[in-house]
């Protein structure tokens, strides 16, 4: 479909990239964004390395110019958790309500949400939002988002 929105996902996952864990998350974000107007263009599953996942960021926005990027994974308190760091370095515009938007959603169910410290901001034409890493979080997440994105991304373009 030509109306498709061109989605890139990154993984952040330590475990995931040495293959100790499968990764579930990815299998979720495809699950929602399947028969929505959404096109998953590229996958990777990284180490929770704040170079590689700024590298990968800035790829899939200058390079592929995908139009919305879901990271999941990284934005707890752990010392390897930098997948928010990555991002702020990425993004030209924050767009906290994204961001809040999860975390209120998300703090009805577990106060643990808390602990979550990711960020949403936009590179250029491209939306970035980082989601939490367990499946659970991720399903929680992004379905609450997800119908009102096409309105924000539709602006953006
Ligand atoms: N958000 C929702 N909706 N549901 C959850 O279960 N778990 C929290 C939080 N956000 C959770 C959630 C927990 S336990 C942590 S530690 C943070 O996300 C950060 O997770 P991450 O380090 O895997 O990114």
């Amino acid at each position: 479909m030509e109306s498709d929105y061109t989605v890139g996902i990154i993984t952040a996952s330590d475990k995931g990239f040495k293959g100790e864990r499968i990764d579930e998350s990815v299998q979720v974000i495809r699950e929602i964004l399947e028969g929505r107007s959404y096109q998953v263009a590229r996958y990777t599953l990284l180490p929770d390395n704040e170079k590689k996942i700024y590298q990968e960021l800035v790829y899939m926005s200058d390079e592929l110019n995908l139009n919305l990027i879901l990271t999941t994974g990284g934005t707890g308190f752990s010392k390897r958790d930098v997948t928010p760091e990555a991002t702020r370095r990425v993004v030209e515009r924050l767009a906290p309500g994204i961001s809040e938007a999860i975390r209120a959603y998300s703090l009805k169910i577990t106060p643990r949400a808390m602990l979550s410290r990711a960020i949403a901001g936009i590179r250029n034409e491209t939306l970035i939002i980082n989601l939490p890493g367990s499946p659970k979080a991720v399903r929680e997440s992004l379905e609450y988002i997800i119908d009102t994105l096409d309105h924000g991304l539709e602006i953006l373009l």
